[in-house]
């Protein structure tokens, strides 16, 4: 079946089994490869992207559900969370070997834009994702960066009407 969605702003079209998961047509049809393939079983979270506003696993996530969705990826995330998130993965030097660190800034980003007031500790509780080089310390300071940046920002705007 051909499937049209929307992807990083643009409608795209893709072309495989109804039950062929998101991920090998992002990844393999599409060329996004900053989604990454881990465990293949919803458990690591590597491959994660944005569906309609939800973080969701794209290794367990059917062509045939996306239909007229809008999909982001790492490759298509921009705006004051992504780069705020961006900036706290940066200061406390999260990643390691990085092969996971897309999905956590994916996630990270998502879980944030529907809740800039959220405390570290909610967000980080809606992080499951995980990673092997045991970066966790590294970003549970990267969100609270994030969210301290976000917090200054607002502060700054409100003072300045
Ligand atoms: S590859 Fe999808 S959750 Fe691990
Ligand atoms: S930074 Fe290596 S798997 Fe997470």
């Amino acid at each position: 079946m051909t499937v049209e969605f929307n992807l990083n702003g643009r409608k795209v079209a893709a072309v495989g089994a109804p039950q062929s998961p998101l991920l090998w047509a992002l990844r393999d049809e599409l060329g996004m490869v900053g989604v990454k393939f881990g465990c293949g079983a919803g458990l690591c979270g590597a491959c994660t992207v944005i569906v309609d506003g939800a973080q969701t696993r794209a290794c367990q996530t059917s062509l045939a559900d996306i239909a007229g969705k809008n999909i982001a990826t790492i490759e298509g995330l921009s705006g004051p969370v992504f780069e705020a998130v961006v900036a706290g993965w940066t200061r406390a030097q999260a990643p390691q070997c990085g092969y996971c660190q897309p999905g956590f800034v994916t996630a990270a980003t998502s879980v944030i834009a529907a809740d800039q007031n959220a405390t570290p500790e909610s967000v980080l509780a809606q992080l499951t994702n995980i990673c092997r080089c045991g970066t966790y310390d590294a970003i549970r300071d990267a969100v609270g960066l994030a969210l301290e940046t976000l917090r200054a920002d607002a502060r700054k705007a409100g003072g300045a009407k």
